[in-house]
């Protein structure tokens, strides 16, 4: 960032305060209010961290006006059609596309990584089969800790590689795991000559009774949802990893503290609260109850999968995530999808409504991918660790972003005080 001529000036309690502004490569100036408390005794107050910026980084970027999302300074549209999930990990770690050589020995790193330490098959034995994947998710990558301390020294460049590479490589087994002990199937494990996408589809949906061809289209459908998910700019879970990083915890716990994070339907969790939506609302005809109830303010009822923080304008990701819909659905033969027909019906019916014109609610990310995991076989349950799984890297990005930052110092707000000031305890006899 660069520190412009221009600053702010802030008149408070009668003193005059001069604040230094900083201009980005793109998106909004910054006033730096780092030294506000020190010299003027006030806080800023911002719940939500609406206005907030709580770092600076050169990973994603998002203008939520235009629509745009860029990996890198690569749009996502661009990388989701000419790019592959383990090309985009790459770009996310190391800031540039790889040469064919740099590739292949990433991926041939992140491959030879995918399978767990057979101890931590009984951490999924101690769960019911009923447990939500999430559930297990947290605990089985927290445990993870317990497991490779060869690389959770932070501070040493090669254990914080070797660590990330090893969460990007274990998701997709960790989460498949989670499927088939719900399921009662077998574990299956991972195999090498598989590329990433399509391992974690065989080992979510091979028996060892038969044998298991992957289908392209399958994979190609998955490994582009895993790219959309991939990273989001500072988002409530990699918010919630980088507070966690900053305390100095070790990058397994961190992560585990973004899935926690994730699994709220305001954020990563909506991507199933919306199918369980489009399946409640049932039918076309019944669209215009729910549109009713999600303007009520009396009903706690939101369309899932609709507005978001930063986008006013629409979610590139989802319009992304349509067009796989259309052409996965048609691929596999799956004609006149009633859910797929409710989405598209409600969209346009809720675009057309001025409250969520005036609102700025536009479909996002979760809107269209249930329904396209769902044609894939996956229970909703499972569509959140997949968004962990795809979301690890922009965790794993950020948090080693954070950590090589000389500036990385532990997150600490403060707060605005409503409670009662000093009082003296009162005994019991007198109350
Ligand atoms: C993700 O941050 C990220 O980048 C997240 C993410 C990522 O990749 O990491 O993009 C992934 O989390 C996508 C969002 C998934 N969540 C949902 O689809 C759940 C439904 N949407 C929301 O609850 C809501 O839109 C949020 C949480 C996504 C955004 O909430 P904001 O920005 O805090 O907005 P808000 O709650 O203050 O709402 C503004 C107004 C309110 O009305 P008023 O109080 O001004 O009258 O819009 C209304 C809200 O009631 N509103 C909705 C609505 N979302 C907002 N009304 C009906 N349906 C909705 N979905």
């Amino acid at each position: 960032m660069t520190e412009n001529k221009k600053s702010a000036t802030l008149n408070v309690h009668g003193e005059t305060y001069e604040l230094p502004i900083f201009s980005p490569t793109a998106g909004p100036d910054v006033i730096d209010i780092r030294k506000l408390y020190s010299n003027a005794g006030v806080f800023t107050y911002d719940p939500g961290f609406t206005s907030t910026a709580s770092c600076d980084s050169t990973i994603t970027y998002i203008d939520g006006d235009k629509g745009e999302l860029l990996h890198r300074g690569y749009p996502i549209d661009q990388l989701a059609s000419k790019s592959h999930f383990l090309e985009v990990c790459y770009l996310m770690l190391y800031g540039e596309l790889p040469n064919a050589s740099d590739l292949e020995e990433f991926e041939t790193t992140i491959t030879r990584h995918t399978m767990l330490h057979e101890q931590m098959q009984y951490f999924y034995r101690g769960f019911r089969r009923d447990a939500h994947p999430m559930a297990i998710m947290v605990g089985v990558v927290g445990a993870m800790s317990a497991f490779y301390h060869d690389s959770t020294d932070i501070h040493d460049p090669r254990q914080r590689e070797i660590a990330s590479h090893r969460l990007i490589a274990k998701m997709p087994t960790i989460a498949a795991w989670a499927y088939k002990y719900h399921t009662g199937q077998p574990f299956v494990y991972p195999r090498n000559d598989l590329d990433y996408a399509s391992n974690f589809l065989r080992m979510c949906f091979s028996v060892p009774a038969e044998e298991y061809e992957v289908n392209p289209i399958l994979s190609r459908a998955m490994d582009r949802i895993f790219t959309l998910h991939a990273d989001h700019e500072q988002n409530a879970s990699t918010s919630t990893v980088r507070l966690a990083s900053s305390s100095g915890a070790n990058p397994f716990a961190c992560i585990a503290a973004g899935i926690a994070c994730l699994w709220g339907p305001a954020h990563g969790g909506a991507n199933q609260a919306c199918l369980e939506m489009l399946e409640e609302i049932g039918s076309v005809d019944r669209i215009p109850e729910y549109i009713a109830r999600a303007k009520d303010k009396d009903d706690p009822f939101r369309l899932m999968g609709f507005g978001h923080r930063v986008y006013k304008n629409f979610d590139p990701r989802a319009t992304v995530m349509k067009q796989s819909a259309d052409e996965v659905l048609d691929l596999l033969g799956i004609e006149n999808n009633p859910k797929l027909q409710v989405a598209k019906e409600l969209e346009r019916e809720a675009l057309e409504d001025p409250y969520f014109a005036e609102k700025k609610l536009f479909p996002n990310v979760d809107f269209y991918s249930g329904i396209i995991l769902e044609a894939m076989g996956f229970p909703t349950s499972m569509f959140t660790p997949i968004f962990a799984l795809s979301r690890t890297v922009g965790w794993v990005s950020q948090w080693k972003e954070m950590i090589a930052d000389p500036q990385n110092k532990i997150g600490r707000p403060r707060q605005l005080y409503l409670g009662e000031t000093e009082r003296d305890y009162v005994d019991i006899e007198k109350r």
